[in-house]
């Protein structure tokens, strides 16, 4: 099964009876292994979670830091692509160059990599003081 399709079926999981949208989320580390992940609302409505944060959620309990490649889909006119706050928690354990893979359910997918989702990323060497 493909990463996009591990996204598709655990996207029917999502908790999210406030705006009827569910979306899923599966990363692939190095190590091969996939973490998956759904939005979860709640009844105060901000409080809510992503798919993509529950993923890494998962994959970082899991022990493992680093994402080779993520995949998100929802049922949308157009492929779904992460929010910004997302694009920064993926950031975190993507190095440039990691396959971003957003999709719908009517086969429409695009491909990009993280930077292209997040130019200029604000960074841990921002922090450093050097160049990021
Ligand atoms: N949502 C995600 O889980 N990931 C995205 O990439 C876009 C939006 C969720 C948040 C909320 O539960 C619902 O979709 C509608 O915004």
């Amino acid at each position: 099964m493909s990463l996009l399709d591990r996204a598709r079926a655990v996207r029917e999981n999502a908790h999210a009876p406030y705006s009827g949208f569910k979306v899923g989320a599966a990363i692939r580390t190095p190590s091969g292994r996939v973490f998956t992940g759904v939005n979860v609302e709640n009844a105060a409505y901000p409080e809510g979670t992503c798919a993509e944060a529950g993923a890494i959620a998962a994959m970082v309990a899991a022990g493992e830091t680093a994402i080779a490649e993520i995949a998100v889909v929802g049922d949308a006119p157009a492929p779904v692509t992460p929010c910004g706050g997302c694009r920064q928690k993926i950031a975190e354990f993507a190095p440039p160059g990691t396959p971003v893979v957003m999709a719908n359910l009517r086969g429409d997918v695009l491909r990009e990599p993280i930077e292209a989702l997040l130019p200029h990323a604000f960074a841990k060497a921002h922090m450093d003081g050097g160049r990021p």
